[in-house]
């Protein structure tokens, strides 16, 4: 009996894996087990033999029971000991970096804009790229033959075979917008309008898309100087420097009279663009007093009231605030060269729990 309890507790402690443990456990009290084997002779033993060994074979189970659950219990941690050294994490690595966008330059100008003139008491207006020529033109006094229409360099959409309305353009300026708003809310009223517009032009300085802003006020005594002061405000404010210079120059519009185009001065020292300084001029807007007509047309009285209109160029706002020298690097803009330009991603925490740069 000793012996072989001796040899099983051995075999339990030498058991390297829990595979092993089984085997033994398996060997010694399976059902065709050694112990098990033993114990099954009992019946045949002569009842006071059959006592004394009974007794000390059910200890040496026991003990054999009591050893293999010891052991396993040992084995298993020691699996997960070492499941832990070669599964582990560093929870204090940084995470992988992923690439983010940024607000485009346009629309971040446009953000800024719309809340120069919302502290002006402008409020926002929109109207649809695809216009009615009504809208685009006639409206504008700008009528069918007038030369004014072909200065435009307009796109115009498709109309199905046989239908012969005039077909509907792309926008290709935002003072349609003039026309819807004063249609909407009647005056007095005070509105910008930002978006799109598109004309038939690529070089340099224009592009087949580029982005608008009309402003407009009317009321009972609107006059140029409110406009003035209106555009040399928003300079101020948008440039962020305190000294804007801008120059008036007479120029002519079929829906505003009397009409002035706007340019204001800049310098460009080594592709760099600034504001405020140097000899150059650049135009940013057409601007002057509503024509009678046109506010007819929105149906609003002439003889009761009056107002400013002005259609500023945001792209090229945008590139004389930023320093940006070329429309064109412009619209294909990737984002190391946004960053260049300085805008970067909005701090938004991303999953791995850091700040974007
Ligand atoms: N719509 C004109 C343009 O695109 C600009 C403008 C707007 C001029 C309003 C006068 C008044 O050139």
């Amino acid at each position: 009996m000793d012996t072989l309890k001796a040899r099983y507790l051995a075999a339990v402690a030498n058991a390297a894996d829990e595979a092993g443990l089984e085997e033994v456990r398996v060997g010694a009290l399976g059902k065709k087990g050694e112990i098990s084997g033993l114990m099954a002779g009992l019946g045949k033993m002569e009842p006071e033999a059959r006592k004394a060994a009974g007794a000390s074979l059910n200890a040496l189970k026991d003990e054999i029971d009591a050893a293999l659950r010891a052991r396993k219990v040992a084995l298993g941690d020691a699996a997960l000991d070492e499941r832990l050294k070669t599964e582990w994490l560093d929870v204090t690595l940084p995470g992988r970096p992923r690439p983010r966008g940024t607000i485009h330059p346009v629309s971040q100008v446009m953000e800024e804009l719309t809340a120069i003139f919302a502290d002006m008491g402008f409020s926002v207006a929109e109207g649809p790229q695809v216009e009615s020529d009504w809208y685009n033109f006639d409206a504008l006094n700008i009528p069918p033959e007038h030369p004014a229409r072909q200065e435009h360099d307009t796109f115009f959409m498709h109309r199905a075979e046989g239908d012969n309305r005039p077909p509907h353009v792309l926008r290709t300026h935002t003072s349609p917008v003039q026309i819807r708003a004063m249609m909407d809310q009647g005056a007095p009223i005070r509105v910008i309008a930002p978006g799109r517009v598109y004309r038939m032009d690529m070089d340099q300085t224009h592009t087949p898309m580029f982005h608008q802003v009309e402003g407009m006020a009317i009321d009972r005594n609107i006059s140029m100087a409110n406009l003035k002061w209106t555009l040399e405000e928003f300079c101020r404010a948008f440039f962020e420097v305190d000294k804007v210079e801008l120059r008036f120059r007479a120029s002519h519009f079929p829906f505003t009279e009397p009409s002035a185009e706007v340019d204001i001065r800049y310098s460009n020292v080594g592709g760099q663009l600034k504001i405020g300084e140097g000899d150059k001029w650049m135009e940013i807007l057409g601007s002057g007093m509503m024509h009678p007509k046109v506010l007819a047309a929105g149906g609003i009285d002439p003889d009761q009231w009056q107002g400013f209109a002005f259609g500023m160029g945001i792209d090229r706002i945008a590139m004389l605030k930023y320093g940006i020298p070329d429309l064109r690097a412009f619209f294909e803009a990737d984002l190391r060269w946004l960053r260049h330009y300085g805008f970067s991603a909005l701090d938004v925490p991303d999953l791995a729990g850091g700040l974007s740069a």
